[in-house]
C-alpha cells in the first residue's frame, strides 16, 4: 500500500504473529483437561507461595482458604498441624471457578460439589479437582504450591 512502508508492514507482521500465538497458548492453557499436570489446565508460575498466618481461615485443620496463583484460583486447604493440599478452583466440568462451601466446594454454575478432599461428591457429575503438590515449612510458615 502505498504510505506505508516496508517497516510497518514488518511491526504488523509480527503484531500479528505475536498475537497469534498468545491466542494459541491461551487455547492450549483452557482446553487442557484436569488431567494434565493434575492442575485444571493451569500453566502459570512453576511455584508459589504463601505466608499461612496471612489466611486466618488456615489457622486451624479443616480450614479453607482460597490463595489465588496470579490470575488462576486456587485453594489450600489445611489438612494437619504441618500439612496442606491445594486445589485449582477451574471447575473440571465447563471451566466456571469453584467457590469455597463451609468444609466444602460447590460450583455455582451446574452445582457441582467437591469435598475438601477435591473429590467429586454430587451435583453435575464431573471430575475431582485439579491438584497441586504442597510444602509447609513449619518453621517460617510458608506454604509452597507446586504445579
Ligand atoms: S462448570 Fe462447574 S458444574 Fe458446570
Amino acid at each position: 500500500m502505498a504510505g506505508r512502508g516496508g517497516e510497518a508492514v514488518s511491526d504488523r507482521r509480527e503484531f500479528i504473529t505475536a498475537s497469534v500465538a498468545s491466542a494459541v497458548t491461551v487455547l492450549l492453557t483452557t482446553s487442557c483437561g484436569g488431567s494434565a499436570g493434575g492442575l485444571g489446565g493451569v500453566t502459570g508460575p512453576v511455584s508459589f507461595s504463601v505466608q499461612v498466618s496471612s489466611y486466618p481461615a488456615l489457622a486451624n485443620v479443616g480450614g479453607i482458604a482460597r490463595v489465588d496463583m496470579g490470575g488462576t484460583p486456587v485453594a489450600a486447604v489445611r489438612t494437619g498441624a504441618d500439612t496442606f493440599a491445594a486445589f485449582s478452583l477451574i471447575c473440571p466440568h465447563r471451566g466456571c471457578t469453584v467457590g469455597i462451601n463451609g468444609s466444602a466446594f460447590r460450583c455455582p454454575c451446574h452445582g457441582a460439589m467437591f469435598a475438601s478432599t477435591g473429590t467429586w461428591i454430587g451435583g453435575q457429575r464431573t471430575t475431582n479437582l485439579g491438584s497441586f503438590t504442597t510444602s509447609y515449612d513449619a518453621t517460617t510458615g510458608v506454604l509452597t504450591i507446586l504445579n
